[in-house]
This record gives C-alpha cells, sequence and structure tokens, in this order.
C-alpha cells in the first residue's frame, strides 16, 4: 500500500455566483466544523455582491481567502483558478464544496479521513450509505442518467462521477494535466474523474448526504446539460476506440481473430 504523506495544509475551494445569502453560513459551518482547515472562495463577479461578502468575511479572518474572478465562465474554469492558485500556496489537498449547503461541512472530515490513503475522495450520493434530501424528482433522474450514461461509455467503476464534493491531493492534481482541461460546466466534475482513473490514481468513494439548499437558485441550464452530453459522448468513443486499438494490436483474442 502506498504511503502518503500526511496532509498538513487543506484548503475548501468554494465557488459562488449569486449566493450571497448562503456564504456566510457555510464559512461559518467549515470553519466550525474543521477549523484547521482554510477556506478559498472563487466569485465570478457576482452581480448580488457576493464578492463584497467574501471580502468581509475575509477581512474578518486570516484563514479566509478569496479571488475575484472577472464573470461568469463557468464551474470548472473557476475550480482551475482555484487549484493552481492553492498548489502555488502549497497545500497539501484541496477541498471542492457547494456554497448552497447541499455539502454539509460536517461530512468533511469523513472525507479527509479517507484521503489519508487516497488520492481522489469522493462524497457520493449514489454508494450505499449515501442519501438525498429534498431533491426534485427531475434532477434525480437527471443524475441517475447522467452518472448511468457516464458509466456505460467511460467504463469507470465509480458510482457519482458527477459529485461535486470531494478531496484532491496536491500529488494528484499535479499528475491531471489540468492544463488541457476544456470543460467549463459541471462534467468538469467527469471529466476529473476520468483523469484520475487513467492516471492510475486511487479514487474512492465515500456516502454523503446532500442536501437540497433552501435559498437562492441552482444554477444548472440546459447549456450544462448539452456540454456534459457532447464531452462524455467524445470521451466515451475515444475510450472504446482506444480499447479496440489496445484489443487488434495487443497479443490478445482479437489478434487472432
Ligand atoms: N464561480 C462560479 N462560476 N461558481 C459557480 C458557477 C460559475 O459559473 N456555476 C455554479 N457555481 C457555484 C454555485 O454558486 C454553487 O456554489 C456551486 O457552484 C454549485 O452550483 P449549483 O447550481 O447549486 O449546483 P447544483 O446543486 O445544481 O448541482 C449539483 O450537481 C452538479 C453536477 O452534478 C451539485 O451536486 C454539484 O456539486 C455538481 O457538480
Ligand atoms: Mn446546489
Amino acid at each position: 500500500m502506498t504511503q502518503y504523506p500526511s496532509l498538513d495544509r487543506v484548503v475548501v475551494l468554494i465557488p459562488t455566483y449569486n449566493e450571497r445569502d448562503n456564504l456566510p453560513r457555510i464559512v461559518e459551518r467549515v470553519r466550525g466544523a474543521v477549523p484547521q482547515v482554510d477556506i478559498c472562495v472563487l466569485d465570478d463577479n457576482s452581480p448580488d455582491g457576493t464578492g463584497d461578502v467574501a471580502d468581509e468575511l475575509a477581512a474578518a479572518d486570516g484563514q479566509v481567502h478569496v479571488i475575484h474572478r472577472t464573470g461568469k465562465e463557468g464551474l470548472g474554469a473557476a475550480y482551475l483558478h482555484g487549484f493552481r492558485w492553492a498548489l502555488e500556496q502549497g497545500y497539501d489537498a484541496v477541498v471542492e464544496m457547494d456554497a448552497d449547503g447541499s455539502h454539509r461541512p460536517e461530512d468533511l472530515h469523513k472525507l479527509l479521513d479517507a484521503a489519508q490513503d487516497a488520492d481522489v475522495v469522493i462524497g457520493s450520493r449514489w454508494v450505499p450509505g449515501g442519501e438525498i434530501v429534498n431533491w426534485p424528482t427531475h434532477r434525480k433522474v437527471l443524475s441517475v442518467g447522467g452518472n448511468l450514461y457516464t458509466k456505460l461509455l467511460l467504463g469507470m467503476d465509480v458510482s457519482d462521477a458527477t459529485a461535486g464534493y470531494r478531496v484532491y491531493r496536491a500529488d494528484a492534481l499535479r499528475a491531471l494535466d489540468l492544463g488541457s482541461v476544456e470543460s467549463a460546466g459541471y462534467c468538469f466534475q467527469v471529466d476529473l474523474t476520468r483523469r484520475a482513473v487513467h492516471a492510475g490514481l486511487t479514487v474512492v468513494e465515500v456516502p454523503i448526504t446532500f442536501v437540497e439548499r433552501e435559498v437562492g437558485d441552482s444554477k444548472m441550464d440546459g447549456g450544462i446539460v448539452r456540454e456534459s452530453l457532447q464531452r462524455i459522448t467524445v470521451w466515451g468513443v475515444e475510450h472504446r476506440a482506444e480499447q479496440l486499438r489496445e484489443r487488434l494490436g495487443g497479443r490478445g483474442r482479437w489478434h487472432r481473430l
């Protein structure tokens, strides 16, 4: 078993777009649940003034940081920015967490415990013990369907590849060739999962309870779904073509046919 270095410095990255009412609450909950970890808010110049709220929180607490981005470029772009920053700052691991309370900070210690022996930890809704509270049926259908499609096409042994509550070790991020990531929206999560699996990293899933937000609106839209469908299809075709090449080119059964 690989001996992983200890996780001394961890930062929770929180992407925000119009989360002014949710942000103070989630920051307080993270600081209460895991006081040793830092926080960095990744705000896309939210029209509702979330960036100003983040500045106030940062001014009051040295463990809270803010990255102000120029405009709404998607969850993936915001996280890539946050990853670069976290690696420059020398953190040992980063956590991805939504601002709206769906990812309970009180569960983070479970994810960090699992990260003692893993490269990537996914807080999963679709493993035994995982749960979803208050999601409308159409969101459940989209999540089940998206994960099924992903599994069929990419053949990964991951039950919740679209999940957004995660821990990445810094070394794992360095192994993922982040400069070539093009996913802008929520398919960013699937993209990084496939990169991690492809790189031979240890990816483990820990059951979480996902609680639908009570305040503000989801930013999920048709464009995000379309991008996911297109990209996952392309990755799936590439993956299957590669499998076929290996079989035809190798000394396996196919070669003798
Ligand atoms: N900076 C930035 N830029 N943040 C964004 C953007 C963006 O373009 N789009 C969304 N966010 C932030 C939101 O403000 C929130 O903190 C978090 O990303 C998640 O956005 P939601 O809109 O609440 O996502 P959801 O609940 O519909 O999505 C769920 O499904 C996604 C796909 O599976 C969650 O499980 C996500 O974690 C998951 O990635
Ligand atoms: Mn949400």
